[in-house]
């Protein structure tokens, strides 16, 4: 016993590395199995992003008590011959089309379900976020904020000036040490005999 304790304990991180992989393994199939699940009973009227002959699915884990979600999942007829007024109010805006029960689904595979709606939505949110980037709100800058380009005059005029004041100076300074050789008698080779 001593000996098995002391082989775990030496061997903790590959016993870790195996249980997590184990982990990894199961979400893994266990978020296909949502994905078929979904695909398979909900898909032919359900979007996640867009109503289709039902709600749009996205947020509903927020939007409703989870007691009621699984329930009207399971049977929602049941639920709005029993008069629930949320049900009957959908059942009403969705043109009176009844929802088939689900009774053959376990609470695990609705939970499953549920959790793929979430995930989904989730992605499709962070899809969305990457393409449009950080919004800048106006108040941010002031409200004589500009942002910066290349065509503007305010970049073109000083850059512009500056050039023309350098080269001007680099001018002057070839003048003036030409300027300076001749007062020394010194002969100033012309730059093409160079
Ligand atoms: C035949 C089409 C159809 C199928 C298949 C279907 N639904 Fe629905 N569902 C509807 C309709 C229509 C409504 C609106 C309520 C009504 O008319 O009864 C609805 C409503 C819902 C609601 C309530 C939405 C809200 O905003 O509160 C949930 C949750 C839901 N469905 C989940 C599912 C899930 C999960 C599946 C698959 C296991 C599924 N539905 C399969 C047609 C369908």
């Amino acid at each position: 016993m001593k000996r098995l304790s002391e082989f775990v304990m030496s061997n903790t991180f590959f016993f870790g590395m195996v249980f997590f992989t184990m982990v990894q393994f199961n979400s893994a199939f266990a978020q296909e199995d949502a994905q078929s699940l979904f695909r398979h009973n909900c898909m032919s009227c359900h979007s996640i992003e867009q109503n289709l002959v039902g709600p749009a699915l996205k947020g509903v884990t927020e939007r409703r008590d989870s007691a009621w979600l699984y329930s009207f999942i399971k049977n929602s007829q049941e639920m709005i011959l029993a008069g629930d007024p949320l049900a009957v109010d959908l059942f009403n805006r969705f043109n009176k089309v009844p929802m088939p029960p689900f009774t053959h689904l376990s609470d695990e595979e609705i939970g499953a379900i549920l959790r793929h709606i979430e995930s989904e939505a989730q992605q499709t949110a962070m899809a969305t976020a990457d393409q449009n980037p950080i919004p800048r709100p106006e108040e941010f800058y002031g409200a004589n904020y500009r942002q910066f380009t290349f065509s503007d005059i305010i970049f073109w005029l000083p850059m512009t000036i500056t050039v023309i004041l350098l080269i001007v100076t680099l001018v002057a300074f070839t003048h003036a040490h030409d300027a300076l050789k001749e007062a020394r008698n010194e002969t100033v080779v012309p730059q093409e005999e160079l």
